[in-house]
Order: C-alpha cells, then structure tokens, then sequence
C-alpha cells in the first residue's frame, strides 16, 4: 500500500508546484478544490462508499464531492455477488464499470467489495445445478473460482485492494455457519486468497468484518491471519469496518484490535466507518445486516435535524475516533466512511427501518457538518 501512498503524495506535490503560477482567483479555486484526502495525505487514504443511485444517475453533485474530498472509493452494493453475479451466466457490469471508469480517470485507491460473503448473494448460488436441493463440495468451489477469476480478472491492475472475506466470523464463537462454511469448512477462506492472488499478484487482499473491537473476535481473525502467513496463504490486510456508536465501543477496544492485527502482521483499513446517533434496542451494536428491530416514534428522536448538542457529540465522537487513527497512522492504510451524505446512509434503515439517522460528515444537502470540521481541524494547523 506504501506505494499507493506515495502516488497521492507525489501528486500534490505536483499541485503544490504549480500553486504559485496561478492567479488569485485560480488559487481561490485550487483552495476549494482540496478535501480531507489532501489535509490527510501524509496519513491514510481517506475513503467512502459510493451508492448505486449515485452510480445510475451518474449524480454530478455528489461525483464532484466525492472527487474533492476522497482518495479512496468502495463500491457500496454493485458488486456484490447478487447484484455483479445474479446468475450462473450473467454478470452485471454497467454500474461497477462506471465506478471504475470514475476513479481511475481521478487517479483514487479503488476497493472492491467483496467476493465471499454469505449475504446479498445470488439466489441459486447455493442450490444444486439439477434445481433441488444443496450443490455439493466440488460444484461450489468451481463457481467460487470461476466468480472470483471473472470479477478480479476483469478489474487487474485497476481494483488496488479487495475485501476477499466478508464476516466470516460469528463474534467470539469462532467461524460463522454461513453456508460457505457449512459446505465448503474453512478451507473456503484459503482458496479465495490464493485464487485472488493468482489473477491479480499486486491486489491486496483484506479480511474484512464488523464488531473487530469485540477482543474475542479480534483475536479469532488474529489467530488465523498468523496461521495464513505463516502457511503463504496471501493476506495483506484487515478491514475493521467501524459501524459504531456515540458511546460504543470503549476506544481503547478499538486500540487494542488495531495493535493485534498489526502484531499478526497485516496492515489495517478501516473500511465501512459510521457513527450511529440514534437509540439502541434489542441488537444493538451488529452489522449483521439481516437484523431488523421494530419501528418506534421513541427510536426515532431526531427525524427534523439533529440538534447542536448532538451535533457536538458526534463531532467529539468523530474527532475522538481519528485520534485515535492519526496516532496508529503507520499501521493503518485507509480510512473509509460508509457513504457521504447522511440521506444515503444504509443506517437511515438498519436495523430499525424507516428512520433518519445522521452517522457521517456530510448532512443531507451535501454540507459538511461539525463533524467534517472537528476532522478536518486535527489536520489543520490553527
Ligand atoms: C450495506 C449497504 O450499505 C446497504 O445499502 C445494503 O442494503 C446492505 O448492505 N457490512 C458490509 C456492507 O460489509 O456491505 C453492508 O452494506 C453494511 C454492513
């Protein structure tokens, strides 16, 4: 990743020398033309997701905001397998083409997400070719190879890094019984590293999850990463996807899960960053996005704005969490938020669907809120 660092930062020194040639008004201009990616280039990449609406109506306001203020793009939804992958002989490719096509015209760290994962997959994926009942061993890992090379291959030398593992950990009871695991063991992991490595040598390659905070998890997914190098089966990274809370979790379980993936020998993304502001009920604190808790008024506190108080909080939250990063900044790669606006927010409908959810740094009419500043403001010199 050290490289592709190094590739944005040659880049603004490029824009640096050329700062003074220009004339005033260009200079205004050039000024407000830097983001966060810039004030953060020396540190990590600095990422987010974008959705499919933005993809199909190729939305320019929010292309060019992205463009300011990001290094680093995920694919929110469009290529996951059920959606990239529907069937056995049709792939998808308009929207994850323009993603493509729109970062790599802007020079930015593409992540592809993700290749293995038990939810939002293709319907049939798991049926036998004959219709009825579960396809066997064999047939299941061709079609995991075949997905695997199709979709890498297609993206070789311009996909930086993929998320090959999604959530394949269940908490601290170890491996999850998804169906990957249930057919295929955990041997299912290996062969999509090694499968991801053989098409594209220079991806790297990531583990990503949620809950990594949680010591019980962070150590399984340590464990095993070890064992992987130790074995030469290709891992590069671990994303800790971030989906937290105002007060959850305890920043120093963050810490610890940073320092243990660095101690197993990878580098670290933070890949799907949001601050949930809302209420908790129920099952409070998972990703696992089939989790739904029933609607409630009291669930749903600030449907008119979020009030400054909590606008406060949430900024200290934020600032708080990128401390945190700045101080590990050699052991992280990239820090993603998981969209841009708050309108888009996956969190606006999970796991309570229906209410108005305010986690990231941009409001709903695309302004940066108190949070954008108190990040920015760690980077700029007062
Ligand atoms: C979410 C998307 O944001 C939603 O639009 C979609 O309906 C469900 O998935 N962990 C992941 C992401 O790895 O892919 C999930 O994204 C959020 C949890």
């Amino acid at each position: 990743m050290l490289m592709s660092r190094r590739r944005f930062c040659h880049q603004s020194l490029v824009a640096l020398s050329i700062t003074p040639v220009l004339k005033k008004s260009a200079l205004a201009q050039a000024l407000r033309s830097t983001g966060l990616k810039d004030l953060y280039k020396d540190d990590f990449l600095i990422g987010t997701a974008v959705s499919n609406r933005t993809l199909q109506e190729e939305d320019r306001a929010m292309l060019d905001l992205i463009a300011r203020e990001f290094n680093a793009v995920t694919a929110e939804n469009c290529m996951k397998w059920g959606q990239i992958h529907p069937e056995a002989e049709r792939w998808e490719w308009e929207l994850p083409d323009r993603l493509v096509r729109f970062a790599t015209g802007r020079n930015m760290y593409i992540l592809g997400h993700t290749l293995v994962w038990h939810s939002q997959t293709a319907r049939d994926l798991f049926r036998a070719a004959s219709g009825t009942g579960v396809i066997t061993r064999d047939d299941l890992l061709r079609k995991m190879e075949d997905h695997i090379r199709t979709l890498v291959g297609r993206y070789k030398g311009r996909i930086a890094a993929w998320d090959v593992v999604n959530e394949a950990v269940d908490e601290d009871k170890g491996w999850r019984r998804s169906r990957w695991f249930e057919i295929l063991g955990p041997e299912f992991l290996e062969k999509a590293f090694h499968w991801a490595h053989e098409v594209d040598p220079k991806a790297q390659l990531l583990y990503n999850d949620y809950n990594m905070h949680n010591p019980g998890k962070a150590k399984f997914v340590a464990e095993f990463v070890r064992d992987f190098k130790k074995r030469g089966v290709p891992i590069h990274g671990v994303g800790m996807q971030g989906h937290v809370g105002l007060d959850y979790p305890d920043i120093r379980e963050f810490e610890a899960s940073v320092l243990l993936f660095a101690e197993a020998g990878v580098t670290v993304h933070i890949t799907e960053l949001d601050v949930d502001v809302l209420p908790q009920r129920g099952a409070s604190g998972t990703a696992e996005i089939s989790t739904r808790v029933e609607y409630s008024t009291e669930l749903n506190p600030w449907s008119d704005g979020l009030p400054t108080e909590m606008q406060d909080r949430l900024a200290r939250r934020y600032e708080e969490l990128f401390r945190l990063f700045l101080k590990h900044r050699n052991l992280i790669d990239r820090v993603t938020t998981w969209g841009t606006s708050d309108d888009e927010s996956w969190k606006n409908n999970f796991p309570v669907p229906g209410r108005t959810n305010h986690p990231l740094l941009f409001d709903r009419k695309k302004q940066p809120k108190p949070a954008y500043r108190a990040v920015a403001a760690l980077k700029t010199p007062s």
